[in-house]
């Protein structure tokens, strides 16, 4: 018989990375490839990367370095890159790295079968306008929630961001090819779905959001619907109403806010001023008693002053967050922030940094104590990756919650009690009914 052939792919940045390396595993599976988390082992090794900040691709850098002289053991090794940082440096990749056999942008990922098949292409760079009509096939974890793509691209250009240079202009999927995606998956036993885009709400084909927000909601077995990432421009108050009014659509919306100083929020290239996007912020929470709001935050833009800094502070405690994700500055090239001049320094950015993180965990936490003693809806995941002897779930605020009941199985609607409330996460006791 012959032996299996097997690869290995490492992912870096964020979800959509991650749900594309879902779809080239799905890919390769057709080819008969099984997935391998041991490098040396593998024939083929991709690694799908991300150039949002400089960090994740010195890391890349790095890592890529590293597997060098796997082809000296193993000669008919074949290595791809894919992701921003390939779509970004395109042949410069084979230039700089003569191990490299494959680049591959987000917008190409269909042609790694041809490169299995034939060798052909090496480079696949071009902009693909067809990519929301095709269907690729996804190989998912077994499990309880599932990523579905429902458009591609962002028309954006917030200045700092590469992303509409690395994933191309908005295109939105047709609602009945994401509508049998999900039918499928609830066959399969999935029982979440987080739909996602770069711009999630700005979703717009036969329906807009909220409509494509209504027909998801219809479909047998799915107890509860997601979407990431929302931009406050495209908050609209149908959308609000799609979020109260349906029973699957959680209680949680990532809306990134970036800055708390319209001056930065310009600069930025955001669409919105700090009053505008409060506004909508009390809107929701009008609306959607309960709602959990997380948030992006960027310390230390160009020309970012110690007063624009003051307003993102401010901001941060008139909102009061139940969570955010919260960067340095970086220079991407390419992008209009990177002609500004970096001119805030390291150290000043590492202290914004820090009192940004500093005082918003204050808050998640007093959030999460004061909900000790409430009863939450959990769906149940299984066993706790970071502790052993622990079981988790989350609520329809997406906050984790870990329990220790070993016979409850993962995938199921369970009440649980809150009994602790910690920085990260909050421990529970299930209620038998
Ligand atoms: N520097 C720092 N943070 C960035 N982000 C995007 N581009 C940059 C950059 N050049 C952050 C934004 C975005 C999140 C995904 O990454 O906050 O919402
Ligand atoms: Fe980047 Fe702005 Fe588009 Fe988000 S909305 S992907 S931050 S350009």
């Amino acid at each position: 018989m012959e032996k299996k052939k097997t690869l290995y792919i490492r992912t870096f940045g964020c979800q959509m990375n991650v749900h594309d390396s879902e779809k080239m595993l799905g890919l390769l599976h057709e080819e008969g490839y099984t997935a391998t988390d041991n490098p040396l082992k593998a024939d083929i090794i991709i690694f799908n990367t991300c150039s949002i900040r400089q960090k994740a691709e010195q890391k890349f850098y790095s890592d890529l370095g590293r597997i060098r002289s796997f082809k000296k053991k193993k000669p008919l090794l074949k290595i791809a890159v894919a992701g921003c940082i390939a779509q970004q440096e395109g042949l410069n990749i084979l230039r700089k790295a003569a191990h490299v056999d494959l680049v591959f942008g987000p917008q190409n990922i269909h042609l790694l079968k041809s490169f299995i098949k034939n060798g052909t292409p090496r480079v696949a760079t071009g902009e693909n306008p067809d990519i929301a009509l095709y269907d690729l096939p996804v190989k998912r974890e077994k499990g309880v929630r599932a990523w579905v793509t429902i458009m591609y691209g962002c028309n954006n250009f917030c200045s700092y961001c590469v992303v509409p240079y690395t994933r191309g202009k908005e295109r939105s999927r047709p609602s009945r090819n994401i509508m049998k995606e999900i039918r499928d998956l609830a066959l399969q036993g999935y029982k979440e779905i987080t739909v996602l885009g770069q711009n999630v709400n700005s979703y717009k084909s036969d329906l807009d959001f909220p409509g494509l927000l209504r027909e998801i909601n219809r479909i047998e077995g799915i107890e509860r619907v997601r979407f990431v990432t929302s931009h406050p421009k495209d908050l609209t108050d149908s959308l609000i109403a799609a979020i109260s009014d349906l029973s699957k659509v959680c209680e949680h919306i990532h809306l990134p806010l970036q800055s708390g100083s319209d001056k930065v929020l310009k600069l930025m290239n955001r669409g919105y001023s700090f009053e505008e996007y409060l506004k909508k912020v009390k809107n929701l929470r009008k609306r959607v008693p309960g709602i959990a709001i997380t948030s992006d935050i960027i310390a230390g833009f160009p020309n970012e002053e110690a007063e624009d800094h003051e307003d993102t502070v401010r901001a941060l405690r008139a909102i009061e967050y139940d969570g955010i994700f919260a960067f340095k500055f970086s220079p991407r090239p390419g992008t209009k922030a990177a002609q500004m001049g970096d001119d805030v320094t390291d150290e000043v950015k590492t202290d914004r940094l820090l009192e940004i993180l500093e005082i918003q965990d204050g808050i998640t936490g007093r959030k999460n104590k004061n909900l000790v003693g409430s009863v939450q809806e959990v769906l149940t995941e299984g066993r706790s990756e970071g502790r052993a002897d622990q079981y988790t779930g989350r609520t329809r605020t997406n906050k984790i919650v870990t329990f220790d009941r070993v016979d409850i199985p993962p995938g199921v609607l369970i009440l649980v009690e809150i009994v602790g409330g910690r920085r990260h996460s909050l421990d529970g006791n299930p209620i038998l009914s």
